[in-house]
């Protein structure tokens, strides 16, 4: 079968380990030249050596997206270094703390807000132009099921991602007469290290459908594909609330 992606160029946050190393793998197997920012240097590279050791093509960009203000010059270099963009996956994300919004401090809110929301509002700012001029430019977040339903100890978690969906949704308002498609992914209960820092004692008793990150990534691929005409929409598996 011909790669999908072929001749694509695809930049995903968080993709040293995770959803995002997943994306980042099945993206490159479908021919894409994935751009793979995270903060691990260690982390990316394990997953540079899987996408090469399948014949796939990254370029790793080590990046800590708390530095907002660097961040704006991404799109200038990314156009300077490939040319163009067409496919933005904003996976990256912290869990922050599991805590009553009474007893939360200030400083773990204003960390998760700026990886969870503010990074990606610069983000947006940044690769837009890009996107725009690419004869089928993709955006996706990865939201939360968090995000929608208020869930007791997950305020600042959930009060970010629900901030993150808005954000691509209102996006996806102001991009509807372009070329640009910009989507939500729901990707349900993942099997990573964030869900074992929130389910310290493990996650198969919250009574959901437990999927590996390998898994969730063919829906990120669906919304990354030329010939995908979604917009502005909530992608989820189809046995969601299993
Ligand atoms: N797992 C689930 O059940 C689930 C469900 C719904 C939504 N999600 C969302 O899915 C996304 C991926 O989560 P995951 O479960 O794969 O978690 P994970 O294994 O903890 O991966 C998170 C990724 O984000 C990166 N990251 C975090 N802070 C960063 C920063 N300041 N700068 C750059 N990169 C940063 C991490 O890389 P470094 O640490 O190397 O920087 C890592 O690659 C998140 O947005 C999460 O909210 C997960």
């Amino acid at each position: 079968m011909s790669q999908r992606l072929s001749g694509r160029v695809a930049l995903i946050t968080g993709a040293s380990r995770g959803i995002g190393a997943a994306v980042a793998r099945l993206f490159a197997r479908e021919g894409a030249h994935v751009i793979l920012m995270a903060r691990s240097k260690a982390g990316l590279e394990e997953v540079d050596d899987q996408i090469r050791a399948a014949g796939g093509e990254a370029t790793l960009m080590p990046f800590d997206l708390t530095k907002i203000d660097d961040l704006e010059a991404l799109g200038p270099t990314i156009l300077e270094r490939f040319g163009k963009l067409d496919i933005f996956v904003a996976n990256a994300g912290v869990l922050g703390t599991l805590t009553p919004v009474s007893h939360s401090k200030m400083k773990d809110w204003k960390d998760t807000w700026t990886t969870n929301v503010l990074a990606n509002v610069q983000m947006i700012r940044t690769l837009e132009p890009l996107l725009k001029a690419s004869d089928a430019g993709r955006a996706m977040v990865v939201g939360s099921g968090i995000g929608l339903n208020p869930t007791a100890f997950w305020g600042e978690y959930g009060v970010s991602k629900s901030a993150a969906m808005f954000l691509f949704q209102t996006w996806a308002e102001e991009t509807r007469q372009t070329n640009l498609r910009v989507n939500v992914v729901r990707p349900g209960i993942v099997d990573t290290e964030m869900l074992a820092k929130a389910y310290p004692g493990g996650a198969q008793g919250i009574g959901k459908k437990l999927r590996t990150p390998d898994e969730v990534a063919p829906m990120f691929l669906e919304l990354a594909l030329p010939s995908c005409e979604r917009h502005g929409e909530l992608a989820e598996p189809e046995d969601y609330g299993l």
